[in-house]
This record gives C-alpha cells, sequence and structure tokens, in this order.
C-alpha cells in the first residue's frame, strides 16, 4: 500500500503524475522537509542507515567539492568502492536528465539503498539537504521508503546579511550558510557598505579600513544617538572590523560547495557617510561629516566607485554586485557647483536624473567587466539602467514596473520580507525597528503579484528575506530574526504556490527550530507565539461607533487608516502602525466626533501607539472637551503622559476621562510629544 501524500507535480518530473491526500506525518519521511517537496510519495518499507554511518557512490560528474562535503556530514558517509555496494548511490547529469533544471533532483529510498539522480550537482546536493532534514541531521536512523520528484519555483532565493551596522565575524556567515543550505537557499545577499562602517578591504583605499570600519561605539544605536563619528583602528575604543580579502576568499569557499552565491553590496550614492568622512574629496561639500552622498558632479567619484568595484568583482565570483541606491537624499546636490555643471553638461533635468545619470555610468563599468548590477528600486527614480536588476523593497510597485518593462526583479517587500520587523508581540520581543512580520505574513507573500503576466513574470527571479540589523548587536539574535522566517523565504521560493499550507509549514517550522537548536543555533520559539495585539482581531462596541469624525487637523494622507471614518469604525489597530488600522498625525490630533444627539457620556479614551526608532510617540497630553451644540466646549478632562521616557519602543498606552456628563460633541485634542520629529497614531476613539 502507498501514502500518497504530494500534489500538483508538474508531469516532466520523471514523467509521473502524483496526486494529493493527507496523511499523519511520519518520523524520517520527507513529509517533515522544508521546503517542501514538489512531489511526494511514500511506500511500504525503511531503509535503516547503519550505526557506523553510511557508505555513499557518485557516478557521473562532479567536483571534489561534493564528496569532501558528504564526508564532512553527520551521517558519517564514507566513500563506497562501487554503485552497487553504496547505501547512498548519487548519478549526477546523464542524457535523459540534461534539460531539467541544475537545481532539481529524484529521490528514491528503498530497504536496501537511497539513490538520489541529478542533472547537475547542484540537485544533488538539495537531495542530500533533504536527507539531512529527514534523519535530523543524523539523529533519526530509520527512513521511511518514499519517492521524491524535486524542483524550485525560483532560481533566486536569498538571505540578506547586514555587516555594515554591526560587523559579524566570517565564522557566522559561514554557521548561516550551513542552516541556507538546508532549507535550499542559495543566495547571500553581503550589505557590506554602509554609514556605520565600511567591511572590505580595498588596497587602493586604505582608509576605509583603517579609519571608516572602526567607530568609538559598540551599538548601532549609541553611534547614531552619539557622534556618529568614526575612529582609527588603534584607538582604544575602536569597535567594528572588516573582512580582509582572504576572509572573503575563506568565505567563498565555503559558500561553493554548499551551492550558495554570495553577492557583494557596495552602497553607493546615499548611505555613504563612512566614505565620506575618510575621503572627503568625494562629497559636494568637500567636508568630512557634512553629506551622506556621494558627488556625482566630481570625477572622483566615479574613479573611486570603479576601482572599489573592480577590486570587489575581482575577488567574487557572482554574476551580479549589489550597488544599493536606495535613500540617497541627494540634499548637497542641487546646491553644489560640480553637480550643477554635470548636470547642465547631461542635460539632466533634476536631482533623480542626476542619480540616474551615475547608476547608469557605474552600469556601464560593471558590464564591461562582463558583470551585472542590482539596486534598490530607487534606480527606477530618473530613468532605470538598461541591464539592471530591481530589488523591490518599499513595496511591489518598482518592482512590478521594472518587470514590465522587461527587467529582471528579486522582490522583498518589506512588510513581508523585512525580518528585522518584530516577529511576535512587542512587549515580548527584544527592541527592534517596528513593524509586524509574524511568520504566517512572511509565509503568506507571493511573488508574482497581481496584474503581473505570465510572460512578464519570466524576469521575476525569485524573493528575499532581508535583516538589517541596526538593533541587532548579538550574533545570537541575529540568529533568532532570521529563523523560522528564512524557512518561509525558502518554501516560497522553491514549492509551488498550490502547495503551500500555513498550518502544515508552521508545525515543520518548529521541528526544523527544534533542529537548529540541536545544531547550536538561536532560533524564535514558535510554541509561545503570542500573537497579533488582541484588540485588532475583533470590531469594538462602543457609543461612538459609527458617528461622525470632525477633523480639526487633518491626519496624514500617508497613514489615513479607512479614512474619515476610522477614528470611529470599531477597529482597533495591532502591532504595527503599519497595518492600516492606525491614523496617523505628523502634527498634533485634534478631532470631534458627533453621536448624533445628547447622551450619557461616562467614558473618553484613546489608545496611542509608541515605536521610539520610527518618531512615533505618544503624546504628552490629551485633553478632552464635551459640548451640546458644538460650539460651547467645556473641558471633561485632561490626561498626562506618565512613564518614564526610558520606555524607549513599541508599547502602547491608553489615555482616558472617566466624568458623569451628557454631550452630543465631544472633543479630544492630543498633544506631541516633544522631541523632533514626533508624530501621533491612534486606532479610534472609543466613547461610552
Ligand atoms: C532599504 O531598506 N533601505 C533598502
Ligand atoms: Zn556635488
Amino acid at each position: 500500500m502507498k501514502h500518497l501524500i504530494a500534489c500538483a507535480v508538474s508531469a516532466w518530473l520523471m514523467g509521473t503524475v502524483l496526486c494529493a491526500q493527507e496523511t499523519d506525518r511520519i518520523t524520517g519521511s520527507p513529509s517533515w522537509v522544508i521546503p517542501a517537496p514538489a512531489g511526494t510519495e511514500l511506500s511500504d518499507g525503511t531503509f535503516m542507515i547503519p550505526e557506523t554511518g553510511a557508505s555513499f557512490y557518485i557516478k557521473g560528474t562532479s567536483t571534489d567539492g561534493l564528496a569532501g562535503y558528504l564526508e564532512g556530514l553527520p551521517l558519517s558517509l564514507a566513500q563506497a568502492s562501487g554503485p552497487g555496494k553504496a547505501d547512498v548511490l548519487i548519478e549526477i547529469g546523464g542524457k535523459r536528465l540534461q534539460d531539467r533544471n541544475p537545481e532539481s533532483y529524484s529521490l528514491e529510498i528503498t530497504p536496501s539503498q537511497i539513490r538520489i539522480k541529478a542533472p547537475a550537482e547542484a540537485g544533488a546536493f538539495y537531495a542530500v539537504q533533504t536527507l539531512l532534514q529527514m534523519t535530523r541531521e543524523g539523529k533519526v536512523r530509520q527512513l521511511q521508503c518514499c519517492r521524491v520528484e524535486d524542483s524550485p519555483r525560483f532560481g533566486y532565493r536569498g538571505l540578506h546579511f547586514d555587516v555594515s551596522r554591526h560587523f559579524r565575524s566570517k565564522e557566522f556567515l559561514m554557521k548561516q550558510m550551513d542552516a541556507m543550505a538546508l532549507v535550499k537557499l542559495n543566495k547571500m545577499h553581503l550589505h557590506l557598505t554602509d554609514g556605520a562602517g565600511w567591511r572590505i578591504e580595498i588596497d587602493k583605499y586604505p582608509e576605509l579600513t583603517g579609519f571608516a570600519a572602526w567607530r568609538p561605539y559598540r551599538s548601532w544605536q549609541e553611534w547614531w544617538e552619539g557622534g556618529r563619528e568614526y575612529c582609527t583602528q588603534s584607538d582604544p575604543e575602536a569597535q567594528g572590523g572588516y573582512y580582509t580579502k582572504d576572509d572573503i576568499r575563506e568565505i567563498l569557499a565555503y559558500a561553493a560547495p554548499r551551492h550558495i552565491e554570495v553577492i557583494p553590496e557596495i552602497e553607493m550614492p546615499g548611505h555613504s557617510e563612512e566614505v565620506l568622512a575618510a575621503y572627503p574629496e568625494l562629497s559636494c561639500s568637500g567636508e568630512p561629516y557634512k553629506n551622506s552622498d556621494f558627488c556625482p558632479g566630481k570625477e572622483e567619484t566615479f574613479t573611486f566607485l570603479e576601482n572599489v568595484l573592480a577590486e570587489v568583482m575581482e575577488l567574487f565570483p557572482s554574476e551580479y554586485v549589489h550597488i544599493g541606491g536606495d535613500e540617497a537624499s541627494k540634499s548637497g546636490w542641487k546646491d553644489c557647483p560640480d553637480c550643477r555643471r554635470r548636470m547642465q553638461e547631461e542635460g539632466l533635468e533634476d536631482v533623480d536624473e542626476l542619480q540616474s545619470y551615475l547608476i547608469h555610468r557605474i552600469e556601464e563599468f560593471v558590464n564591461s567587466k562582463g558583470k551585472k548590477i542590482i539596486g534598490w528600486d530607487e534606480i527606477l527614480q530618473g530613468g532605470l539602467a538598461p541591464n539592471a536588476t530591481v530589488m523591490s523593497w518599499r513595496g511591489t510597485e518598482g518592482g512590478i514596473k521594472a518587470l514590465k518593462s522587461g527587467h529582471d526583479v528579486i522582490m522583498t517587500p518589506a512588510s513581508y520580507c523585512y525580518l528585522d520587523y518584530t516577529q511576535d508581540a512587542p512587549f515580548k520581543e527584544p527592541a527592534s525597528i517596528g513593524g509586524y512580520v509574524p511568520l504566517a505574513k512572511t509565509y503568506s507573500y507571493e511573488p508574482v503579484e497581481e496584474g503581473v503576466t505570465e510572460e512578464e513574470a519570466e524576469n521575476l527571479l525569485g524573493l528575499q528575506g532581508n535583516l538589517w540589523a541596526e538593533y541587532i548587536t548579538r550574533d545570537s539574535h541575529a540568529e533568532y530574526m532570521y529563523y523560522p522566517r528564512a524557512f518561509a523565504v525558502a518554501e516560497t521560493g522553491w514549492t509551488p504556490a498550490g502547495r503551500k499550507d500555513y498550518g502544515d509549514f508552521r508545525e515543520r517550522a518548529i521541528a526544523l527550530c527544534d533542529q537548529l537548536k540541536d545544531m547550536g543555533y538561536t532560533t524564535f520559539d514558535l510554541r509561545t507565539e503570542y500573537g497579533d495585539r488582541k484588540e485588532s482581531q475583533a470590531p469594538v462596541e462602543h457609543l461612538a461607533k459609527g458617528c461622525k469624525v470632525t477633523y480639526n487637523i487633518r491626519y496624514t494622507d500617508q497613514y489615513p487608516a479607512s479614512g474619515d471614518g476610522a477614528l470611529t469604525d470599531g477597529i482597533c489597530g495591532g502591532w504595527t502602525y503599519g497595518d492600516l488600522k492606525w491614523q496617523g498625525f505628523f502634527s498634533d490630533a485634534d478631532v470631534t466626533v458627533d453621536l448624533g444627539s445628547v447622551k450619557p457620556v461616562h467614558y473618553v479614551g484613546a489608545t496611542f501607539m509608541n515605536a521610539a526608532g520610527a518618531w512615533v510617540h505618544i503624546p504628552q497630553k490629551m485633553e478632552v472637551y464635551i459640548s451640546e451644540d458644538g460650539v460651547n466646549f467645556r473641558p471633561a478632562g485632561t490626561v498626562w503622559q506618565d512613564i518614564s521616557e526610558k520606555h524607549d519602543f513599541i508599547f502602547f498606552k491608553q489615555y482616558s476621562v472617566i466624568c458623569n456628563e451628557k454631550a452630543r460633541y465631544v472633543r479630544i485634542y492630543a498633544q506631541r510629544a516633544a522631541r523632533p520629529g514626533a508624530c501621533l497614531f491612534l486606532d479610534e476613539v472609543i466613547i461610552n
């Protein structure tokens, strides 16, 4: 008898179509694997991995890397003398498989042998990763007989590492590669440069690593709130670091047999304070600590960028170099004589076109070396460089636009793929930049957006999870943020969309987190997940629900929630002001609610959010006024901000006044915090 648990597998996979049926999950079977294989068929019987370890034999074309990798695994694999004698027989290549995706594989487990067939070494490697999960890294020795036919949905399945905000050792990166490989993630995006520190040795510019890589503050937050200055490596206070070229070679040598492409990012023209402190002649002002953007008017800027990129491209085998392109302030460009001259000479209308000029020129240089650029979606501003790949992070519009103009795209929309956002209730999580991206949200992402045609989607390379590290000082904290959400990125990138099922995935994710913990990783604990803010999960009934609100000060169009009715729609917000339930004010808030007729009023309250990392602060005070006629108001009470300033991160405070009044009109006036740029967010004015 056979238990069929797979569905929707392409007929071309070994010429078989398998169909779906639920079954209990069996230990040592592929039904535990992340990402879920495209097709799985269980059969009777088991294969026992010998106590002394299993033997393997590789038939066909492979590098020494695969054999060396297998010998180092916890399965104690050793080479067998011939194919018939091997416990694990791996066949790579062969005419019949040559048209298949090189990352695809088949895995057959019979009582006498484990057989892997793959068109290329990458596929064989992924078959072994499936086995590693089935055996829980060698702990489970009895494997269920089965056949797995597997192939990825997308070729780009990435994870991003911000080693600028907090430097991480090469050992940390290599450790993460093992976890990445286990879930078949194949691109490591290294964000090597940013204002917080330069992290790669460049022979031509020694100040980048002698000065721009060091700061007299351990944490990004202390540096950001302190002087934002740098120091020399020899300074006794120096914190930071960089990868030497030999370190990079070591990282790359570890990545290659794990089939991980390491993509370096060198930021330009923005996020470059550290370079401009070391080489101020590359900025518009010519002075250190004045600008964050390179000056595109100066030829020296291009000489520098091309020299740096030449060394970087020589070092990394990746076909890509990521050139950043995000969040340039461009603030110095308008008044810079060099920038103005450049704009005049090149016929550039505005600073967006000046940025586009820089990106085009850099692309030409990178293309001339046989490589391609990736840039954040701001590289669309002023006109996209002809061969650029767009990484869409500010939502998906940039990615969709790039796909529609025939460009390659990698999707990484912040509201699904930013792993620096809090993954659970902020009161139980480490301080973070804010947001709320639980595992379910990351998992729910569908990269082929509505309105994208099948033909356009051919240029959609895949997706990536990003971990910006402003608030992540410790390695263990970084791992906690990656896992299990990186598993969701992996499954969306690999598994056919129709096979995805969150409930099933969550169970597998709990088990894989346990496996990673056994392997020495820190992970988030899904078993104690709290979930979204309870208030947001059901409408609240109150006297003012559905009543008209007059805005004496209007909310910002950036965060309207449901618009003019948002504060009395009965809908309360979740853990993030970005969930379209919180209404935002870049000012004080001042609204009047009309109850429709004079009614007894005993309670007037509103909840405000605090997310200090995003300049969201609870108000200094909230005043409540009431009126029968809408003209003559009298005070009903004032509530003060009475929480210590030390409560710095995400929390919620309810401001409420208890009274014993009769009124038709209720006005609340909330005065924002006395901090630069402070804004207010509230979700509902509750009156009873
Ligand atoms: C980004 O998050 N600034 C790409
Ligand atoms: Zn300039």
